[in-house]
């Protein structure tokens, strides 16, 4: 493990500027991280002094760029252990890397009465491209349903197997309850199987070292602006034969070798899956906050996340009138909860004045919703910055506020 000073709370926040002489409190990062002044100055340094196309240009500025660009394809394939720089796809963000396995993968592997198999706990980007792809295929989803607390055992998954199962396709951790689900058991079981395995890694890259290779998985995707890099960027992993095989997603520049009317033939990976300009300096500043993330520690992270998810569990439930929305056994970065019968929304509005960040909602997980009977719960959920004291003031301002409802 590296040096704990790298998880000093003063340290950490003091290199976030929107804390500075703020007092925010943000616990809404499962949304979207605060981003370290690193990733703020890379992005204007790029654009104010390296800034070109890639790939294309014979000249030094795009040339210098065009290898950045590549260096951080590199960063990411070393943060996920990947085997092969053509493994690592540049996309929009998680949501996009999924409805680009769903559109292609699914395009080769999907016919009529086939299976997919989805969890009860998926946020709806990892439902609806599904849908998409089992309405066009004639395929059907299978919805795996978590214990009454919200865990997702790895029998439950494998009980829903027949040899029709072509896709397992799971969160690996949920971002509307935290439960962290055992996708190592899951994948290895679905590869033995051959059965293909996505698994959706928003919640977890921020919170835990995760080894693709270690998981077995054939695709693993998550969002850059989640771990404290840029919007409009993420990474799609997906295992080489699989993404050979498929057609492209997108069209156009950049994916092709030979065009002609006739017939155009595509890029080797993973160019073939980059169609077009691609947001570059995005995807340059991922590979910032990724290494910003390695030099603190991801060990380092994972330990303070569950320090500080542990002390803010026992925070809330000391409250007299919270009810904790899944209390799951494993759990990362997430705690869903409601105060008595106050809606969601008029509680998180109140906590605004006190200067607390907090999401309330469905969180874009409506079917997570529907199991537990309610319609939306406020939720916290933390990254680095994070410390006890932020659920300490959290508990105070909720008993403030408490009397008004
Ligand atoms: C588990 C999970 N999957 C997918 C997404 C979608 O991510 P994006 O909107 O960055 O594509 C999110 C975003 O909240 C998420 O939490």
């Amino acid at each position: 493990m590296k040096q704990n000073i790298a998880m000093d709370k003063v340290f950490i926040k003091n290199q976030f500027p929107i804390f500075k002489d703020t007092g925010l409190v943000y616990l809404d990062s499962a949304a979207s991280a605060q981003k370290p002044l690193c990733v703020i100055d890379s992005i204007k340094d790029l654009y104010s002094n390296h800034y070109s196309n890639i790939n294309r240009g014979v000249y030094k500025l795009s040339r210098i760029l065009t290898d950045k660009y590549e260096e951080s394809r590199e960063i990411a394939k070393k943060f996920l252990n990947v085997k092969s720089q053509g493994e690592i796809i540049f996309v929009r963000g998680a949501t996009e890397g999924i409805n680009l396995v769903a559109d292609t993968v699914g395009r080769v592997h999907l016919s009529k009465d086939d299976e997919i198999i989805l969890s009860r706990l998926e946020h709806h980007s990892n439902i609806v491209p599904w849908q998409i792809a089992a309405k066009r295929s004639g395929a059907k989803i299978k919805v795996v349903e978590p214990d009454t607390e919200g865990n997702i055992l790895a029998e439950s998954v494998m009980k829903l197997v027949t040899s029709k199962t072509k896709f397992i396709c799971l969160t690996h951790v949920s971002n509307a309850i935290g439960s962290i689900l055992p996708v190592k058991e899951i994948c290895e079981a679905a590869r033995s199987g051959g059965i293909i395995s996505l698994i959706d890694g928003c919640q977890a890259v921020p919170h835990m070292r995760v080894d693709v290779n270690d998981i077995n998985c054939d695709f693993y995707v998550f969002s850059g602006h989640k771990t404290y890099g840029p919007s409009g960027i993420g990474i799609l992993y997906g295992r080489k034969e699989l993404l050979e095989e498929a057609p492209p997603y997108q069209s156009g520049g950049d994916m092709i070798d030979k065009v002609t009317f006739e017939e155009t033939t595509y890029a080797p990976l993973p160019n073939k899956f980059e169609a077009g300009t691609p947001n570059i300096i995005g995807a340059i500043v991922l590979g910032k906050a990724l290494s910003w993330m390695e030099g603190i520690g991801i060990e380092n992270i994972n330990v303070h996340s569950k320090k500080i998810i542990d002390k803010g569990l026992r925070i809330l439930k000391d409250i007299d009138g919270i009810k904790i929305i899944g209390e799951v056994e494993n759990r990362a970065g997430v705690i869903s909860f409601l105060y008595k019968d106050v809606h969601p929304h008029d509680m998180g509005t109140m906590l605004d004045n006190y200067n607390i960040a907090l999401r309330t909602g469905h969180h874009c997980a409506q079917p997570t919703m529907n199991y537990f009977n309610i319609s939306s719960t406020l939720r916290a959920s933390i990254g680095v910055y994070n410390n006890e004291d932020d659920f300490i003031k959290l508990a105070e301002c909720i008993t403030k506020v408490k009397n008004l409802f």
